[in-house]
């Protein structure tokens, strides 16, 4: 048998313990499957005291990760822990330069310097893989990169927040506010140290610019999504959405238009009966679209120590098999940079309004709509609260300019009391 895949992890948090422990209770099987044995030679954390439950008393340790990255008995460094700068990115780019693979769960640090680490990377004849960064669990990167390799991909979209999917789907299942969730989130310890990198979207951009990059053959750009996160949907939008059928979601959607790259994570609604719809709690899903495979759907935990662990090893066998593949499908070099391209698809509407309770009121907004060539597809009023009446219209496909006119106007009807609500709703 060759010589055994020698592992050096670097981060001991709740993903690093679950690759020590599928190594340790799996030796056997992934030899089988790799054809040689994958040991761990060295690990690196901040706290070597801490209590873990997982046993790494035979494993050398580093205090620097760096240093693990350059040890002479690590052939292949797995990044799990973390953060775009620091000693993430210090790590991942000693490892290159010593001639190791590196297999990373690390979205930020990939979405952020991804082309510049892969660059480097396929210089050096090393690989860079990535199967944990994007929906924990879910092979999502193998499907496009391998399974997917022969279609032209029209559109990547999903639920890849499943902090975010928790809350919404908490909010509609108890009727409860989103400060209320939040706070429960947190209490159960779904939340990220920095929130805004679940609830503003952040996180979910990362993994939709990773996708992307291997959709479309474009350099990853983080910084052309188009972020707007979950903190301003109110239960009221959750039921009256509900009632028209629809759930919101934190949904991504990358799709090359004519006028460029159209990347967008932000609240969209889909029909409750969808896939999309029906995926609760803090599942993830990810859906791809191909010109020869038609639509596939993705489900699958995207958190949590077990599903990303088994990522981390998807990668780590494919290594140990001398499965070499380019970071993003093709090599970084030809990956072309895309023009971002902001709401470029039309697309149909949710409005919420509060409509004064005033004759000619709804013929107003009507107008309103008319002259910005938007058609309504379907409306509803429900009774009045005092002196404003909620109103719920669906519009026809529209573009988002012609919205934003629409939105800008009502303010100068004189019938439409505080800000209007409008959320795209997504075909799925
Ligand atoms: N915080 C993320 C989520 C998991 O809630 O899905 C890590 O990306």
């Amino acid at each position: 048998m060759t010589q055994p895949l020698r592992l050096g992890i670097a981060g001991l948090g709740t993903v690093g313990s679950g690759v020590v422990r599928i190594v340790q209770t799996h030796a056997a099987l992934i030899a089988a499957r790799a054809g040689r044995e994958v040991v761990i030679t060295a690990v690196s954390a901040r706290d070597r005291t801490r209590n873990r439950d997982v046993d790494i008393s035979a494993y050398a340790w580093e205090a620097d990760p760096v240093a693990l990255a350059r040890r002479a008995d690590v052939d292949v460094v797995v990044e799990v822990m973390g953060g775009h700068e620091g000693p993430a990115k210090n790590t991942t780019e000693a490892a290159i330069a010593a001639g190791k693979d590196v297999a990373s769960a690390n979205k930020a640090l990939l979405a952020i310097h991804g082309q510049a680490l892969a660059e480097a990377a396929e210089a050096a004849g090393r690989v860079i893989r990535f199967e944990a960064a994007v929906a924990g669990g879910i092979p999502v990167i193998k499907a496009l990169t391998e399974g997917l390799a022969g279609n032209e991909i029209s559109r990547v979209l999903g639920v890849m927040n499943g902090t975010c999917n928790y809350i919404l789907t908490r909010m509609e299942s108890a009727g409860l506010p989103y400060d209320t969730v939040f706070e429960e989130a947190r209490a159960l310890g779904y939340l990220e140290a920095d929130p805004m990198l679940d609830v503003g979207g952040i996180d979910a951009g990362h993994k939709l610019a990773l996708l992307a990059a291997i959709a479309f053959g474009t350099r990853v750009a983080f910084d052309g999504v188009e972020l707007e996160g979950i903190g301003a949907i109110t239960i009221e939008d959750i039921t009256q959405a509900a009632d028209m059928g629809y759930r919101i979601k934190l949904l991504g959607v990358a799709q090359m238009t004519g006028r460029g790259l159209e990347q967008r994570m932000s609240p969209c609604l889909v029909p409750a009966t969808s896939p999309l719809g029906q995926l609760q709690g803090g599942t993830n899903m990810v859906v791809l679209e191909g010109d020869s495979v038609g639509q596939i759907v993705l489900r699958g935990p995207g958190a949590g120590s077990g599903p990303t662990a088994s990522a981390v090893m998807s990668d780590v066998i494919d290594i140990a098999r001398g499965l070499r593949l380019p970071t993003f499908g093709q090599p970084a070099t030809t990956l072309r940079a895309a023009k971002p391209a902001r709401a470029a698809v039309p697309a149909p509407y949710y409005l919420r309004l509060q409509l004064l309770d005033k004759p000619g009121a709804l013929a107003k907004v009507a107008r309103v709509l008319g002259d910005s060539a938007i058609s309504i597809d379907r409306m509803r009023q429900y009774g009045h609260e005092d002196t404003t009446a909620p109103v719920l219209i669906v519009t026809h496909k529209t573009t988002r300019s012609a919205l934003d006119e629409a939105l800008a106007t009502f303010a100068q009807t004189g019938v439409v009391a505080g800000t209007p609500v409008a959320i795209r709703i997504e075909a799925v």
